[in-house]
């Protein structure tokens, strides 16, 4: 009687010696193969692990199945009937599960054959990301990305349990909705029943998360699908997913210590490391002056120093430059980043190198001082330095024999910030000083009183730095209202950061009808822009809203870095490429011309 693959006894991670003379039943695909003195040796992979199959012609008696195995191929499809036995001494395999058995083989069937793969499916081959994206689903038979889709699904159990512990409720919300400012660019699709009309796919629930609030739901969470027309990074994807989260009657003395819980469960029952609660914080301003950035890795120092004072009367013009009252009244700034005992790292090559780095984020140069081995300081701009700067410069930074100084000077602070932000983790990176994910080290850190807006140079009006329902402090909401000192206006919006990476940002939320219409309006909408697009919001707002807020936690972000891996699209099954593509399906790709008249949509195609 032949064996059926659907009575699989065991899976492929499962069998030890313990199971020794077991005869058991098997499925999966064949990983590796190896001929030994006419014996065969193949390797079976499923999901749970790969374990050894031998098919020996003294013991596997059909010579049928024998000439059966011997046809076996990378990749096919088998289910296998087989008697467990130790391996023979010295042959075991301590880093695999499986390693202390073998499976010899009884009776095999070949359910599936396979074309040979594009690339052999195995960890750590050297193959085109873009060969990899084409066969997905090759590549996800790989048992690193396996094992990636695993933890994901973990962390979303775990998020589940530990939300609907603490009261929260999982609500669905409308994909084809209406645009909800993020800051991105909306994905919109046309509809056939109203023509010339548009749905905008969300770029996260927030609108609806606090529709809810108001509807009376308390608290609320969702694995929410977001949709961002934006240019992509590594830790960037169109489409990307949230753990949605939002309460009512909270601030963030309620909020934290949930959601520090459930981040220290994550790591707990995915990593078996322990965090330690409650997170530090650090205001917005601290983390820039300090770190260059509002997402700062602070496992390192090479933190920013400010040369401002010291320079203030040069004679360098690269330096009185960035020191002039722009026409909105602000100015620029000087800073540093100082390695010391480091300056014989750093050859001209280096330095011309690091200062096409921060052009990339605006710095108009990258200026250097070495200090010599006899205190002397040798760089391109020494010769504007006076004795007096030249002594607070020494003090100010400690500068020793060997102390390497990069020096960015800009009207504007962004510029700084920016590219000495991005500069800071580049030489930190060189120099060896972030830790690696195998370390396990994370440093959680929640970034808090970020400035409401931010001042747009290019269109002459400030955005919203988080989104448009984010409320002011209570201490700034006069001058909210009056529209006063709007830089100054911090938002009660906070960030958690981990290792340098943003995985989560939220808000209380504005609550009261009139102040939201003060931030549109503040926003540069007209009554008739806000009402047409946020109308029904205001609407709701104004029938009985309690005090609400919440956050979203990058769910991509947070696996990626449980993982160990940089890039999103490794904890993604199908991710799209650097250009919004699918390689796999040729996603985007055109539409009937019938398509197009339903929705009555006609393409204007780009000019050759
Ligand atoms: P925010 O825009 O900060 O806030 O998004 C929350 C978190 O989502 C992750 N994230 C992304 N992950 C992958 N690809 C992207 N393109 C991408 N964009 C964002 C980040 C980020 O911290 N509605 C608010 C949340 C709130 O206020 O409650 C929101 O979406 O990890
Ligand atoms: P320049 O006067 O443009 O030849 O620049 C002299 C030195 O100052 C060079 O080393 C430049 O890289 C550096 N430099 C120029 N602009 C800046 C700036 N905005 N910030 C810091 N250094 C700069």
């Amino acid at each position: 009687m032949t064996f059926s693959y659907a009575k699989r006894s065991h899976t492929c991670g499962q069998l030890k010696s313990g199971n020794t003379g077991d005869i058991v039943t098997l499925c999966g695909w064949i990983a590796k193969r190896r001929d030994h003195g006419g014996v065969i040796f193949l390797d079976l992979r499923d999901r749970y692990g790969v374990t050894q199959l031998v098919f020996d012609p003294t013991y596997t008696t059909q010579q049928e199945v024998f000439e059966k195995a011997g046809r076996l191929r990378s990749e096919f499809v088998i289910a296998v009937q087989g008697k467990v036995r130790p391996r023979p001494e010295g042959m075991t395999n301590t880093k695999l599960p499986t390693g202390e058995i073998e499976i010899v083989g009884l009776d095999l069937q070949i359910l599936s054959e396979a074309k040979t793969p594009p690339f052999p499916i195995e960890d750590d081959v050297d193959v085109a990301e873009s060969v990899r994206l084409q066969y997905r689903y090759l590549d996800l038979r790989r048992p690193a990305l396996q094992k990636n889709l695993l933890v994901r699904h973990r962390v979303l159990q775990i998020a589940r349990d530990h939300l609907s512990k603490n009261d929260f409720i999982e609500v669905e919300t409308p994909i084809l909705y209406k645009s909800t400012p993020e800051g991105a660019r909306d994905f919109i699709v046309p509809s056939r029943l109203n023509r010339g009309e548009f749905y905008a796919l969300p770029q996260s629930p927030q609108t609806l998360k606090q529709l809810l609030m108001i509807a009376g739901m308390d608290r609320y969470f969702q694995v929410a699908r977001c949709f961002r027309d934006e240019d992509l990074r590594s830790d960037r994807q169109p489409e990307f997913s949230q753990i949605d989260i939002e309460a009512s009657f909270i601030d963030e003395e309620v909020l934290f210590p949930i959601m520090e819980g459930m981040v220290s469960r994550l790591w707990k029952e995915v990593l078996g490391v322990d965090v330690k609660t409650p997170f530090p914080r650090m205001p917005y301003r601290e983390a820039m002056d300090r770190f260059g950035s509002d997402k700062p890795d602070v496992r390192f120092g090479l933190e920013l120093q400010d040369l401002t004072q010291i320079f203030e009367k040069s004679t360098f013009q690269v330096f009185q430059g960035a020191l002039t009252t722009n026409s909105r009244g602000l100015k620029g700034s000087i800073r540093a980043v100082v390695a010391h005992e480091k300056a014989e790292s750093f050859s001209r090559k280096d330095l011309d190198d690091l200062t096409k780095f921060v052009a990339q984020y605006g710095a108009k140069g990258l200026l250097w001082i070495k200090v010599q081995p006899g205190g002397e300081l040798q760089s391109p701009a020494a010769k504007f330095f006076s004795d007096e700067e030249k002594a607070a410069l020494a003090k100010k930074l400690e500068l020793k024999p060997g102390s390497l100084v990069m020096i960015v000077a800009d009207p504007s602070n962004k510029v700084v910030f920016d590219s000495l932000g991005a500069l800071r983790l580049e030489v930190g990176q060189k120099l060896g000083f972030i830790p690696k994910p195998e370390d396990h080290n994370y440093a959680f850190l929640w970034v808090m009183n970020f400035p409401l807006f931010e001042y747009d140079e290019k269109e002459k009006r400030y955005f919203a730095a988080h989104h448009p329902f984010t409320a002011p402090k209570p201490e700034f909401e006069a001058d909210f209202i009056a529209a006063r000192n709007l830089d100054a206006i911090e938002a009660s919006a906070y960030d958690l950061v981990l290792n340098g990476v943003e995985v989560a940002g939220g808000s209380l939320r504005i609550f009261k009808p009139e102040v939201q219409a003060a931030m549109f309006k503040a926003l540069s909408l007209t009554a008739e822009e806000a009402r047409d697009k946020f109308g029904f919001f205001l609407d709701a707002l104004s029938y009985g809203t309690p005090p609400h807020g919440g956050m979203a936690f990058g769910l991509d972000r947070l696996t990626a870095i449980l993982c160990g891996v940089s890039a999103i699209r490794d904890v993604m099954a199908f991710p799209k490429t650097q250009k919004g593509t699918c390689h796999m399906s040729g996603s985007p790709s055109a539409v009937t011309r019938e398509q197009l008249q339903e929705v009555g949509i006609s393409i204007v195609r780009p000019q050759a």
